[in-house]
């Protein structure tokens, strides 16, 4: 399963690939406009800043939302550097510029996916990824995890090949279970994978192994 990283904050883009463990990064309107990265120039140089550190893939997602834009600027993202992949909400045009991405050649994630059925038309506009928010549904009494065994499913059924990334990822357990259901990819913060190292008896056993040998050592100098 692959990882990627859910921020615009390049120094925890690059604490999670110098971890060795960083496969590519998601951003979105609402993540760049966090680090206060504004204005068209700003951005786009923020996206190839970005590029500059991760050897995967990067989402730039499109602020238009009608077709004939959202083509415009997703031109103008892809052409920034080759890892960049054209983020797209599941809207009819996202769909139709999906399509239109995939014929040439450029790499898409469909986002805002909350549904089974939002995530079959994605993968028949033949997505790259396609993203279930799956925090977000959690968020409203709604199983998250669930939506991610569906869409495993029905994409092993047809042999769809658009990957399944797990976006809007919380906390470990959502990277667990994730791995558990044959996601493709997690998206989170830092915090989350980082969270994956910790446990007690790593820590406990690590100071007694520190410990004992200190304790040999001092002995073997008597
Ligand atoms: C996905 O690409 C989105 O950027 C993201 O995962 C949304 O997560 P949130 O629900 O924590 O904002």
């Amino acid at each position: 399963m692959k990882f990627f990283i859910d921020t615009a904050n390049l120094a925890q883009i690059r604490d999670a690939h110098d971890m060795g463990v960083l496969d590519g990064v998601t951003t979105n309107p609402s993540l760049m406009a966090k680090e206060g990265i504004t204005g068209k120039d700003n951005i786009l140089k923020h996206y190839v800043d970005i590029c500059n550190i991760t050897d995967g893939d990067v989402s730039a997602e499109v602020i238009a939302t009608t077709f004939d834009e959202m083509v415009a600027e997703g031109e103008e993202l892809a052409s920034l550097h080759q890892r960049i992949v054209v983020k797209l909400p599941m809207i009819k045009d996202g769909v139709k510029a999906a399509k239109y991405f995939s014929e040439r050649g450029i790499k898409t994630n469909v986002t805002l996916v909350f549904s089974a059925g939002q995530a079959l038309l994605a993968a028949k506009a033949g997505a790259t990824y396609v993203s279930p928010f799956i925090g977000r549904l959690d968020d409203i009494s709604t199983d998250g995890l669930q939506l991610i065994e569906d869409i495993r499913l029905i994409y092993d059924n047809y042999g769809y090949e658009t990957e399944i990334l797990a976006a809007s990822v919380r906390h470990t357990m959502h990277i667990v279970n994730c791995a558990k259901l044959g996601a493709d990819v997690i998206t989170g913060p830092l915090s989350a994978i980082e969270s994956l190292l910790k446990h007690p008896l790593t820590d406990n056993g690590l100071a007694q192994f520190l410990a004992d040998h200190a304790k040999a050592a001092a002995t073997a100098t008597v």
